[in-house]
């Protein structure tokens, strides 16, 4: 509904010959992309949206979920199949830095048996069985490549969200991911890592369109401040980072608190440092307008129905505006920049009743409709290959973990509940038809 797949046709046949086959890509799919005021725009100033879900990859294989359920190929057509454009795959920096010392962990076997210890046995011989592409000496980021290449094939828009850094589930406190300078949050490895990837993206992945700098930032005890002053700092570093690298690539900033808010950035506020700290009396002004990237800056937020909502959509409506949706709204004259926003994850457990057990499906829908926001799912994954999440109990890591609020079901071949799927992914899409 929202790429014009179809008036590219012409343009494709007559420039088939002159260009490599994944500059042809790239137009058929309207890339790059770039922004104008509230909204994201193709390659021809057309509006688009990203319609989207979660693919994780940022758990301890690194490698995308699901791949010894079934073929990559498989896993990518149920995107399609659910109505949806784009999908945003999640990656750890440890990734790009084993990648970058050459670690020989990073072969398919060491990475799924150093995690998975004796039962990974069967689950590489799975992913083989599934995937015969590959062998157990395919690297991850071949694993990667292939991936991405079979997202162009079905016109599948890949947005790259850089998850964690020490690659586990996220994201609890102090679980040493959150903030930078935070235990395995390595700011410089950070921007490293983006440098390298991005470029990575750009040459390689033909559907590669932007880059969310980081998911869910959050408070840590031990890490430098936690302060919108600290969050300009190293945020405007990173996306410096990528914009050398790939400098089509839109770029995503994440709020704060697991990025539920971040109204201080469309309306201008003076950010600011921390009283007694290293910040204290520090502060910066995050005007897209000062940046090479000005074109490419677009907003994420989350939100998930934790407090189990019953309000009436007017009231939900209202308190989650505040948190950063005058970015969109033209009428508010209190912002002083309009910028797009992307929902990048929302989501709950598709057990086929809860959809209907608060107001938090039906609202959301509303929301997406009134501000015509794109959104991404979370999740696709019906099973991880294994999960670690600190402080669960009795057990922190589990292999083969079920995942409850998946699209699809635990063999990655169905979907788990299609009544939940009608009332809420598919009414989402359809508000923004
Ligand atoms: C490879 O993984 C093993 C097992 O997790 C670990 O002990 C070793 O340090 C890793 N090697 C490198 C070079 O990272
Ligand atoms: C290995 O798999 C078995 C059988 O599914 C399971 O009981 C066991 O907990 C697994 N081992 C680990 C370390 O998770
Ligand atoms: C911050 O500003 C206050 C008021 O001007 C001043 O007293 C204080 O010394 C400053 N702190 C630092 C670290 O410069
Ligand atoms: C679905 O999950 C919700 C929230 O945990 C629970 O209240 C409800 O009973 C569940 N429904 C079914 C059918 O298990
Ligand atoms: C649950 O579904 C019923 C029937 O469609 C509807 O009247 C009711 O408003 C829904 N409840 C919620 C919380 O969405």
């Amino acid at each position: 509904m929202l790429f014009r797949y179809c008036t590219f046709g012409l343009l494709v046949g007559s420039i088939a010959s002159a260009l490599p086959s994944s500059d042809v890509k790239k137009r058929k799919l309207g890339l790059p992309y770039s922004t104008i005021s509230k909204d994201i725009i193709d390659r021809d100033g057309n509006p688009v949206l990203f319609v989207g879900s979660n693919w994780p990859g940022h758990q301890e294989t690194m490698l995308p979920e699901g791949l010894q359920h079934a073929s990559v190929k498989d896993i990518v057509s149920w995107i399609r199949k659910f109505g949806l454009n784009s999908i945003r795959l999640t990656f750890a920096i440890e990734m790009i830095d084993d990648y970058l010392s050459n670690s020989p962990n990073q072969t398919l076997e060491r990475t799924i048996l150093n995690p998975l210890g004796d039962n990974g046995t069967s689950v590489l011989a799975d992913i083989l069985k599934h995937n015969p592409q590959f062998t157990k000496e395919t690297t991850r980021l071949e694993i990667w490549d292939d991936v991405a290449k079979e997202l162009a094939r079905q016109d599948v828009i890949l947005h790259l969200d850089n998850h964690v850094s020490k690659a586990f589930w996220c994201c609890a406190l102090d679980d040493g991911n959150g903030w930078f300078g935070e235990k395995y949050f390595d700011v410089e490895k950070w921007i490293r890592g983006w440098g390298f990837i991005a470029k990575h993206a750009k040459d390689h992945w033909p559907s590669f369109a932007s880059v969310g700098l980081r998911n869910e930032l959050r408070s840590a005890k031990q890490a430098e401040p936690y302060d919108w002053y600290t969050w300009h700092l190293h945020m405007t570093a990173a996306a410096d980072a990528v914009h050398k690298s790939a400098p089509e690539a839109l770029i995503f900033f994440s709020g704060l608190d697991y990025d539920v808010y971040i109204d201080p950035i469309p309306l201008g506020k003076t950010l600011t440092g921390t009283k007694g700290t290293a910040t204290e009396n520090k502060t910066a002004i995050f005007n897209p307008s000062k940046h090479a990237w000005k074109t490419k800056v677009v907003l994420e937020i989350h939100k998930y129905d934790f407090e189990a909502t019953q309000d009436d959509c007017a009231t939900f409506k209202k308190k989650w505006y505040a948190k950063g949706f005058q970015a969109v709204d033209l009428s508010n004259q209190a912002a002083k920049y309009h910028l797009p926003m992307v929902i990048s994850e929302w989501g709950f457990i598709h057990n086929g009743t809860y959809w209907n057990q608060t107001t938090y499906a039906k609202c959301l829908t509303e929301m997406v409709k009134d501000y015509h926001v794109g959104f991404f799912q979370w999740e696709l994954s019906g099973s991880f290959y294994l999960q670690t999440r600190p402080g669960r109990v009795p057990q922190a890591t589990i292999q083969g973990l079920e995942e409850f609020w998946g699209l699809l079901n635990y063999n990655w071949d169905g979907v788990r509940s299609p009544v939940t799927v009608e009332n809420s992914l598919d009414k989402m899409v359809a508000a923004l038809g």
